[in-house]
């Protein structure tokens, strides 16, 4: 593995329409509207993304006393779950929005004051960890917001802080309902820097190109909304 990914890996986001737009989508508009919407976002999860959330704890391979990092933890719905999986271990979240990090490091610490968890703001293409810092990663509904260029930086920043062998456990959008596929091309014309375009269908194929295997693939649906849950293991260091 050279570390490049080949043209075919990328071809989804060059053949989009929004590919240009996207390519260019700046992480501070992103920034602004989840730190403005972080008292609200709850309400979001719980309707759409709490049943993949508890899918991809089932299939992460997360045990007690373990180091994990949850990248993009929004407002804290995933990180508290992994926090009750992972009392005697250490759990790190990061996200973009300093609202997000601190409202959900101020929940964690009501929730679990005993625990070993931290919350901070990061950008997941610079993460502010060593190489192999920990065991397990895991990171729901962020792909679909970095541009062709973030998505093949945040995966390899990723595979460095990831140890070898350890899993990584994403949640991505599904793209296997017409419909709503038509409804978020909507969505994302209309908001592209909350709501970002698709990607899943391309993933496993950038993933596979970084070194990982994907062992677990599971689609889950909420409601009208359709998540899929990768698990993959990092087989080489970056
Ligand atoms: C769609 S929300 C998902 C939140 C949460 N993971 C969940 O499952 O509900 C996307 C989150 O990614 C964060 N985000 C966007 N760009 C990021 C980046 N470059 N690095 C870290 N977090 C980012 C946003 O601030 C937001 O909280």
């Amino acid at each position: 593995m050279n570390g490049n990914i080949d043209l075919q890996d990328t071809e989804y986001l060059q053949s989009s329409p929004m590919a240009a737009e996207l390519a260019f989508t700046p992480s501070r508009q992103t920034r602004r509207i989840y730190d403005i919407l972080a008292p609200l976002y709850p309400v979001s999860t719980l309707l759409f993304h709490s049943r993949a959330h508890k899918e991809a704890i089932a299939v992460s391979g997360i045990r007690n006393g373990m180091r994990v990092l949850e990248v993009a933890i929004g407002s804290g719905e995933m990180f508290h779950k992994l926090v009750q999986a992972n009392p005697d271990g250490h759990t790190v979240g990061v996200d973009l929005s300093p609202n997000m990090a601190a409202r959900t490091q101020s929940g964690s610490r009501r929730a679990f004051p005993d625990t070993a968890a931290h919350c901070q703001a990061a950008d997941a293409r610079y993460l502010p960890f060593a190489d192999g810092s920990f065991d397990a990663l895991v990171c729901c509904y962020l792909l679909e917001l970095l541009s062709e260029n973030d998505v093949e930086d945040t995966v390899s920043e990723f595979q460095r802080v990831l140890r070898v062998g350890g899993p990584l456990t994403l949640i991505l959008i599904g793209q296997n309902k017409s419909m709503f596929n038509s409804a978020y091309r909507v969505c994302t014309k209309v908001a592209p820097a909350f709501w970002g375009r698709q990607v899943e269908r391309h993933i496993p194929r950038v993933l596979r190109a970084r070194g990982f295997n994907v062992e677990r693939d599971h689609k889950v649906r909420q409601i009208f909304y359709p998540s899929r849950v990768l698990v993959a293991r990092n087989a080489e260091q970056s």
